[in-house]
């Protein structure tokens, strides 16, 4: 609940007034939970910042880091991604399970579209983010993870998430285009690179671990095509997803 609803509840004068507030925060809440599609996770309505008199954020906004002119990975993981917890930790996982550097690389990468970017459908996008810059392997396994995590596969130990009954039930089935991407990929040469990405994808991080991108500058060096003109400015054509995060509210 955030604080300008407390402060409406509390607010209000009679009994009437404070259970309409309630209700009003209690729709609130369940707007959270219906996750529409979030594009950079950027407030459309910011509060005011001080001294900043634009009516829209376009271009730099104030209230996010500014990015370098030709920014790397590094810098979208420093200055956009961070924490990226989820990210760094599974990365981490996978190299110390003693994983090839190119499955290192792709537990980094695997959802970096989520928390900044889009979170629906997440695989696909991930995988197209990066597509350009790794190996073809690396971007299919990125996206064919979205699928195989519904599926459990017992030669590698890998077991259907018990946090996914907790969301959505025991008798949850995924859609078809879900079920089909597994169908697709359990036949394809590259499915355990992407059963691997799921083997080492981390929910519960392990206490007092803190993981910092520059250890895998490295890995990052050696296996990821980082554009001189930077990210966002290379003309690819997924450019435009990386200069939606440095500039989230240039629409126009
Ligand atoms: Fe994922
Ligand atoms: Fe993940």
């Amino acid at each position: 609940m955030s604080a300008a609803t407390v402060a409406s509840i509390a607010g209000a004068s009679t009994l009437t007034a404070k259970a309409d507030a309630l209700e009003d925060a209690m729709s609130d809440e369940l707007d959270k939970r219906i996750a529409t599609p979030w594009f950079c996770s950027i407030d459309p309505t910011p509060e005011p910042v001080a001294g900043d008199t634009r009516p829209w954020y376009q271009h730099d906004d104030p209230r996010l880091p500014k990015m370098p002119d030709a920014p790397t990975l590094i810098d979208f993981f420093k200055l956009r991604f961070a924490p990226a917890n989820h990210v760094l930790q599974s990365a981490r996982l996978a190299k110390v399970n003693g994983m090839d550097e190119k499955i290192v690389l792709a537990c980094l990468l695997h959802d970096i579209c989520v928390g900044n970017f889009i979170r629906t459908d997440h695989g696909y996008w991930c995988a197209q983010m990066v597509a350009p810059y790794v190996d073809e392997e690396v971007a299919w396994a990125i996206e064919k993870h979205q699928a195989l995590r519904f599926f459990a596969d017992e030669s590698v130990g890998y077991e259907y998430p018990d946090q996914y009954i907790r969301f959505f039930g025991a008798d949850y089935k995924p859609e078809p285009y879900i079920i089909q991407a597994w169908e697709e990929a359990k036949k394809h040469r590259w499915y355990m690179t992407s059963r691997l990405i799921t083997l080492n994808d981390l929910y519960s991080f392990e206490e007092g671990v803190v993981v910092d991108v520059d250890d895998f500058t490295d890995i990052i060096g050696r296996h990821f095509r980082q554009p001189k003109e930077g990210l966002g400015f290379d003309g690819s054509p997924v450019a435009h997803m990386w200069r939606s995060m440095i500039w989230p509210n240039n629409f126009l």
